[in-house]
């Protein structure tokens, strides 16, 4: 029997000995490029999607186990309310410097928005402490996220 589940809203199924992690199938699978590969051992957060609504690592995710999930991806991004007002935010504040770490910070962002009663920066710095940004960027994409936060607490 197959195992099914959906990515972004559309239907995938794998065969339940599939062993590729849920980034490769993504990525080279589906041709999903936003989701990345960093350094493959849950340390750095660059291959955070979330499934369920919660942010997993898809580097140590496989397939074969994601039987009846729901995936999202930054693909999603702009299809809700939460994505649109972290995509906004992140433009305006010119948040993020690379695209390698921001796909993961985003997802994570939208999970943080969707579920926290508290957008203060120190919520925020926290919920974002799994993903690495070395370049110096992290000030800005804290303000974004509050922003962000703030915006969709505001309906605006
Ligand atoms: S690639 Fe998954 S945490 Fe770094
Ligand atoms: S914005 Fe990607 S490493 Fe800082």
């Amino acid at each position: 029997m197959s195992v099914r589940f959906e990515v972004n809203g559309r239907p995938c199924e794998v065969a339940p000995d599939d062993r590729r992690t849920l980034v490769e199938h993504l990525r080279e699978g589906l041709k999903l490029k936003a989701t990345r590969f960093g350094c493959g051992q849950e340390q750095c957060g660059s291959c955070v999607a979330l499934v369920d609504g919660q942010p997993r690592h898809s580097c140590q995710l496989e397939v074969g186990h994601l039987q009846g999930r729901s995936v999202a991806t930054a693909e999603s991004l702009a299809d809700s309310v939460e994505g649109r007002a972290l995509l906004a935010e992140f433009e305006r504040l010119q948040a993020a410097q690379c695209g390698f770490c921001a796909s993961g910070i985003l997802m994570r962002a939208l999970a943080f928005l969707r579920g926290a009663p508290d957008g203060s920066r120190e919520a925020i710095a926290q919920a974002l402490e799994p993903h690495l940004c070395r370049c110096g960027a992290h000030p800005r994409i804290l303000a974004a996220v509050q922003a962000a936060w703030l915006a969709t607490r505001e309906g605006r």
